[in-house]
């Protein structure tokens, strides 16, 4: 696991979109996962950049998002469909059909999951998964007491998880009960991980996740274990390490 600490939010949108941009460049076919939240916002910002000022080709990159919330349509504005193509699809030259986000509105839950999994397997499987992280250690939608193996499944989403994606809602009761998400062991099989965060409200969930015993009460812990894991945080999210990293 690398750890990068930065600056500001700016500095480890930056440092994130570089990693993405890398990638991008020497494999032009590549599969990227892709995160929602407030985190990624300003990397996919300096991707946009990239894009518009240096050329950089999403044409033949193939994506695949984390998650969605079920019973959202993809036009509902706080859908993780509508949040990827308002950031950045709409933005970069992304090739429609080589997008996928989870189908909150399938019929079928168990046999749209089911399909996602062998979606990912047919693209030759992820490259780079980005990932945010939760104030409780989630990450996509796996909260804690998640399997560590888990793969693509409905998930109930915890109250403090609810609350947080609140204000991004009118009221908050209106934020679904439930999301589609890929599983722990899906994340895991990524070839590489890069995980972002920012902010005090992330200090514990960091902790734990590079310092911390592996478990499944903090899903996020389980990174330690991959080969090849990035996490790029801010000062304030770095602010009850104890280790020494880089900056
Ligand atoms: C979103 C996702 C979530 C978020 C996490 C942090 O696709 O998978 O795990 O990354 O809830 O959200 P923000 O970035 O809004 O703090």
């Amino acid at each position: 696991m690398l750890v990068y600490i930065k600056e500001n939010f700016d500095d480890m949108s930056k440092a994130g979109a570089r990693i993405v941009a890398d990638l991008v460049r020497k494999k032009p076919n590549c599969v990227l996962g892709f995160a929602t939240g407030g985190t990624p916002l300003g990397m996919y910002k300096e991707l946009i950049r990239l894009h518009k000022n240096e050329g950089l080709d999403f044409s033949k990159v193939t994506t695949f998002n984390l998650d969605e919330y079920v019973g959202l349509p993809p036009e509902h504005d706080q859908s993780y469909h509508y949040f990827m193509w308002e950031n950045l699809f709409k933005h970069i030259n992304v090739d429609r059909r080589f997008v996928h986000i989870p189908m909150g509105m399938a019929q079928d839950i168990d046999r749209f999951c089911e399909w996602y999994e062998a979606q990912i397997e047919k693209a030759g499987g992820i490259d780079l998964q980005i990932l945010g992280i939760g104030a409780n250690g989630h990450i996509a939608f796996n909260e804690p007491g998640s399997s560590l193996g888990s793969r693509t499944r409905i998930k109930t989403l915890t109250g403090t998880t609810r609350e947080a994606n609140a204000r991004f809602f009118k009221n908050p009761d209106e934020v679904p009960k439930y999301a589609i998400t890929m599983g722990v062991g899906t994340i895991m099989d990524a070839k590489e991980l890069l995980l972002l965060a920012s902010g005090e409200g992330k200090a514990d969930a960091i902790a734990a996740t590079c310092e911390g015993p592996i478990t499944a009460k903090w899903p996020a812990t389980i990174v330690q274990m991959h080969r090849y894991a990035f996490v790029i945080v801010d000062k304030a999210a770095a602010s009850k390490l104890t280790m020494k990293y880089t900056d």
